[in-house]
């Protein structure tokens, strides 16, 4: 299976997809997670990469797209992708990539989210700094404040969920990423599901919709 999760910021695409890589036995590539883990080690990538982070804008099209075909010519044929394309220029350029490799695109899950919520699961959303298990502070905090349940690394606020960024984050989402559905549309990629429901049953409805399509291998 070969995915591509769309939706905004807080959608749940990350809290989506670590059901879904492991039910699914596909590669989980996240743009957002790569330059976080280069942030950290403050590669010079990295380094670029910070300040249109922190300020909730997009990252040159130019450096994603060189990360993710890096990664996917790495991956199995199974993969799916979290977070890229963002522009229709990285849908482009994704299509290129995707021939090159031989590994074409099965379907594009657009998640639609409340903006309200959104606001909420991202100011009470915590990670972990080593591990990167999601944690909401009111709907599921870790169990010893600051402390990681699955590997006991340190639980953390990303600095681009202040409310402030958060806002603009859905602004560039609405005025950059949108656009992308409409590029998929025309392929018939396109699968809507409703990000507003609890991560778990949109899991199942996802695997069902998969099944009754014969697009569960
Ligand atoms: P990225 O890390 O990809 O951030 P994002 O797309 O804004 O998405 P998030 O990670 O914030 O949200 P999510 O949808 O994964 O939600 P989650 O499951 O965590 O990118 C960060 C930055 O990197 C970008 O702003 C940009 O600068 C740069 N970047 C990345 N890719 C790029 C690209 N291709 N081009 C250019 N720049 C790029 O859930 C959030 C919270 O809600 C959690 O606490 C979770 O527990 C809770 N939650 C989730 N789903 C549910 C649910 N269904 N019900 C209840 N609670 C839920």
């Amino acid at each position: 299976m070969r995915l591509v999760l769309l939706g905004p910021p807080g959608a749940g695409k990350g809290s989506l997809a670590a059901l879904l890589k492991d039910a699914l036995n596909i590669a989980h590539i996240s743009t957002g997670d790569i330059l976080r883990e280069e942030m950290k080690n403050k590669t010079p990538l990295g380094k670029e990469a910070q300040s249109y982070i922190d300020r909730g804008e997009l990252v040159p099209d130019e450096l994603a797209t060189r990360l993710i075909e890096d990664r996917l010519k790495k991956s199995p044929q199974g993969y799916m992708l979290d977070g890229f394309p963002r522009t229709v220029t990285q849908a482009k350029d994704l299509d290129d990539i995707l021939q090159k490799v031989n590994k074409p695109l099965d379907c594009v899950l657009c998640m639609e989210t409340a903006p309200e919520l959104i606001i909420s699961r991202l100011a009470g959303r915590r990670v972990c700094r080593s591990c990167g298990a999601l944690y909401h502070m009111k709907k599921k905090p870790p169990q010893k404040v600051g402390v990681c349940d699955v590997c006991g690394g340190e639980v953390y606020q990303r600095p681009d969920d202040n409310e402030e960024t958060v806002r603009h984050r859905m602004e560039v989402y609405s005025k950059s990423t949108k656009p992308i559905i409409e590029y998929y549309q025309s392929k018939n990629k396109l699968m809507h599901i409703d990000g507003d429901m609890e991560t778990i049953d949109l899991f199942d409805i996802v695997m069902k919709k998969f099944h009754e399509a014969g697009k569960h291998d």
